[in-house]
């Protein structure tokens, strides 16, 4: 292949309607071209995201978003080689919606469709554009899923951790419910903790001791419950929940780091964003790659960025009868790599 060829990537796993457009180069090189974003904010009204009332906001978006990401692209739709969408995990309902607005497209143009993984495309937002190669350890952290992988070859995930009760940002959104602090709850923990006290309200370290990399935010919560009751400000609350979370994710991360002996680590997902949690890997000695901007939370350039990597690969095209799946595990059942 001589000439950069085009991919669309399409993600409704979620409350985001998103479509991003990347160029793959010849020699393996990938840019985001365009990545444009609909936050559903119908859900803010009951504190969590309603899966019907997601679905039914995709199906009303999905055609705009994606004349916007061609706009943005400077694109039409003949200049596109490959589209991407979602296959799960995620709500099966929303997920439909994209999945199948992709594949009829691909089917239009008489371009080849890949099916992509939630958590590889995640994890592709933040890899491929630093082209980095295998291995290294990747943590996703977003508001569905708290999961450390080991990446020993391209396309290959093994996992070596996982939280036990709640994901890192439900823990953020939760608490930031319990404060008052809107939703989504993580950017208003972290505008929050700006002001507040991070020594103030004593959390104990989830899971001290074990032997393991798994994670654990249940205790967190029960913590920033009584720290509420027994009348922490906000801030204050925000600050301490923040600085605990990030120092245990960071400090498990680093310990599989060192076990598996690897020396550059992912880090993704919409957490991902979260200044202090940058700060505290910055300081780790590793070589830490975080998503460009736009790409911490779900969008649609990490899954094109998917589709990038199987057309790359040659990969043969996902058959049309490809399905939404609600729970899909990502270790050791590469699509794309
Ligand atoms: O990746 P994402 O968009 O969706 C899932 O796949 O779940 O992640 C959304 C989660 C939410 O829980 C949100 O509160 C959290 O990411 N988040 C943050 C920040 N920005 C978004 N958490 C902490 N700090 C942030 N700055
Ligand atoms: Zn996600």
């Amino acid at each position: 292949m001589t000439e950069p060829r085009r991919i669309l990537g399409i993600d409704t796993s979620c409350d985001d309607t998103g479509v991003g457009i990347v160029e793959l180069a010849p020699g393996g090189r990938v840019r985001v071209l365009a990545n444009r974003i609909w936050s559903q904010t119908v859900h803010a009204q009951y504190g969590g995201v309603m899966p019907e009332l997601a679905s039914r906001e995709h199906v009303e978006r999905i055609d705009d978003i994606l004349q916007d990401a061609l706009r943005e692209a400077g694109l039409e739709l003949a200049d596109l080689h490959a589209v991407a969408a979602t296959s799960g995990p995620g709500l099966v309902g929303a997920l439909l919606v994209g999945l199948m607005y992709g594949k009829g497209l691909a089917q239009a143009l008489g371009v080849p469709f890949y099916s992509a993984h939630h958590l590889e495309g995640h994890i592709f937002a933040a890899a491929s554009e630093a082209n980095l190669q295998t291995p290294y350890l990747a943590l996703v952290v977003s508001g569905g899923h708290t999961h450390l992988f080991d990446v020993p070859a391209p396309g290959s995930y093994e996992l070596v951790g996982a939280t036990k009760d709640d994901a890192a940002g439900e823990a953020f959104d939760k608490i930031a419910r319990l404060a008052g602090l809107g939703y989504p709850g993580g950017p208003a923990i972290s505008a929050a903790a700006l002001r507040g006290d991070p020594h103030s309200v004593p959390f104990k370290e989830p899971l001290q001791g074990q032997k393991g990399f798994d994670f654990s935010f249940s205790g967190l919560k029960t913590a920033a419950l009584l720290a509420h009751r027994a009348g922490a400000t906000p801030e204050n609350l925000a600050a301490s929940f923040q600085q605990a979370a990030v120092k245990f994710l960071v400090k498990t991360t680093v310990r599989a780091a060192e076990h598996l002996g690897r020396r550059t680590v992912v880090v993704s997902g919409g957490v991902a964003a979260n200044a202090a949690l940058r700060e505290a890997f910055g300081k780790t000695g590793l070589n830490v790659v975080f998503p460009g901007k736009g790409l911490n939370t779900d969008n649609g350039a990490m899954i094109a960025l998917a589709g990038a990597a199987a057309l790359q690969k040659n990969r043969e095209p996902s058959p049309l009868t490809v399905g939404a799946e609600a729970y899909v595990p990502l270790a050791n059942t590469s699509k794309t790599g």
